[in-house]
């Protein structure tokens, strides 16, 4: 397998908005990451993957870009960013930075000029559509509910909106467009970034036509994505800004890719392909989803997690490679998720980044999880931010039929706001976030959880991420090693082993709380040489072949 650094990288991703406000207005900002870069640093990661800090009027957070080459005011000035870069650089580390294209904001100046007339050189940057007797062009919902289509009335037609209206999709059919994203591009990569993380990036190319979907339950609007995940030109595209932009710098590549599959997955990463290096996929967060999407809530079956990570390991291995996460800004906090995040949490968060670290793939921290930060319950809708939430109660509570109880449930599991509560650096006022009044509230439990204890204990989460960086930058066989499950069925223990030339890791994880035994199978052959890390003491004469695990327990053992 060939070897890179980018597959041996550990990434942190920054949401920059609730990471470390410096200038008292409640808003996190740029120089407040400057301020805790040496935090990153004893942390061990490789890569800060930095959420989008363009202009923004914010109404997705800044996935709503009304200047690509522009800092958004709240968060600082240009010069605030070089330092920064320079700072991450001194460190010897690198930054990644968001790539938002399937869409700009309403603000961008291509859009101000494109929704004055029909003719005007800027119309298709974006995709238009007439009217039919007052219908809408197609029955496609948006992803941040309703429709996607918002009527212009100077022009009297209907342009394409995936998430909200204030984010028109970019028309990636016309070549101009294409070159200016190129340019902008080049531009930041000049400027010295070292990668890009793109926004869901397999959205550009549209089947033409733009068909209506099929629609079995007669709602309003309904899914349209198999017109768009995937689409018609998405490899030539990628395949063109690779050979015009990414091919001439040596640089990370993360695709946001909802709904890619194994196969898809495998073009979009074979290197000799030419187009991105990694993609993130989300069929594992889709395992706690019933059939009507993210909010009808199901428990996860360790079986699926098992299924579907086994798949993807082995997929890709060899032919592609895999990015590995547990949450991010869009995504509950993982403890709270597939942990435990009351009796057990420091336990089932330890037990978790092992079952992550331990994969062949580029793990992605996100802020906060090295702390073992949980989901926040807020009581009152007022006091959520964020327009997807915001929009879907409006749709379910206000106007639809839905409970204020029901819809809040579903909240408190899936929202996205509970990833994005400032992070916790303290036991002081707004967990030392700001001085002034946060943005969005901090989660009640910041005096007993944040950095500033973790980092003083040395039995927390966060010196347990510690370790399992270095192992990772230890152990070859943890970055190229191939994957192998075991115990199949096991309802409670997720157990895997790696192989690497004449080396073999052995992976156990518990899910459950309760105790249970592990038993390796006679047919695996498995010598121990050394236990690499454990989130329980465990005695050096214990054979790991055969022993009880404790709630929420993992090891690690390297042999042979
Ligand atoms: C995916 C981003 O991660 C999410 O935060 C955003 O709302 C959508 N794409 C739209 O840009």
């Amino acid at each position: 397998m060939e070897q890179a650094w980018w597959k041996e990288s550990v990434v942190y991703q920054i949401y920059p908005r609730s990471f470390n406000d410096s200038n008292g207005d409640g808003i996190g900002d740029i120089p407040g990451i400057t301020e805790k870069l040496d935090y990153l640093k004893n942390l061990g990661v490789d890569v800060i993957w930095l959420s989008p800090v363009y202009q923004s009027p914010n109404d997705d957070n800044g996935y709503d870009i009304s200047d690509y080459q522009a800092i958004m005011k709240e968060f600082g000035t240009m010069h605030d960013w070089e330092k920064m870069l320079e700072e991450i650089h001194k460190r010897d580390m690198k930054l990644m930075m968001d790539l938002v294209v399937n869409h700009s904001s309403d603000e961008h100046q291509w859009f101000q000029e494109a929704k004055k007339s029909k003719d005007n050189p800027f119309r298709d940057y974006y995709i238009w559509r007439s009217s039919k007797d007052g219908e809408l062009p197609n029955n496609w919902g948006s992803m941040f509910s309703g429709s996607v289509w918002e009527y212009d009335e100077t022009t009297q037609e209907y342009y394409l909106h995936l998430f909200s209206r204030k984010q028109p999709d970019l028309n990636w059919e016309n070549p101009k467009l294409r070159q200016d994203v190129y340019k902008m591009m080049k531009w930041w990569l000049d400027k010295g970034v070292d990668g890009f993380r793109m926004d869901v990036i397999n959205f550009i190319s549209k089947v033409p036509g733009l068909p209506e979907a099929p629609n079995p339950n007669e709602t309003k609007y309904t899914d349209g994505s198999r017109y768009f995940i995937n689409g018609p030109h998405i490899h030539e595209y990628l395949h063109e800004m690779n050979q015009e932009v990414l091919a001439g710098y040596d640089v990370m590549t993360v695709g946001e890719m909802p709904g890619v599959d194994i196969e898809e997955a495998k073009k979009y990463t074979k290197l000799k392909r030419k187009e991105l290096q990694m993609v993130f996929q989300f069929e594992h967060m889709d395992l706690d989803s019933g059939p009507n999407g993210k909010w009808d809530l199901r428990p996860f079956k360790l079986k699926d997690l098992k299924e579907s990570i086994s798949k993807w390991q082995k997929g890709l291995h060899d032919v592609g490679w895999n990015s590995l996460y547990l949450n991010n800004h869009d995504q509950p906090r993982a403890v709270s998720r597939f942990g435990n995040d009351k009796e057990y949490r420091v336990e089932s968060a330890k037990m978790l980044g092992t079952f992550l670290h331990m994969l062949q793939g580029t793990p992605y921290i996100y802020q906060g999880e090295e702390i073992g930060m949980t989901n926040v319950q807020f009581d009152s809708i007022d006091e959520y931010k964020d327009i997807e939430i915001l929009n879907m109660y409006k749709d379910k509570v206000i106007n639809g039929a839905e409970s204020h109880e029901e819809v809040m449930k579903s909240i408190y599991a899936k929202g996205r706001d509970n990833a994005r509560t400032p992070f916790q650096w303290n036991d002081s006022k707004h967990g030392g976030f700001t001085s002034g009044t946060p943005w969005i509230q901090v989660n009640r439990n910041y005096r007993s959880i944040n950095a500033e204890q973790a980092i003083q204990d040395d039995q927390s989460i966060y010196h347990y991420y510690r370790q399992l960086i270095k192992l990772r930058k230890k152990y070859p066989i943890i970055v190229y090693g191939d994957y192998q499950l075991i115990l199949e069925n096991h309802d409670k223990i997720y157990a895997y082993l790696r192989n690497y030339k004449n080396e073999k890791l052995l992976v156990i994880t518990n899910f459950s709380n309760q105790h249970v035994l592990f038993e390796l199978p006679e047919s695996i052959s498995f010598e121990k040489a050394e236990k690499l890390i454990s989130n329980y003491d465990t005695l050096e004469s214990e054979n790991p072949r055969f022993f009880t695990l404790k709630p929420y327990e993992a090891r690690v053992y390297k042999g042979f």
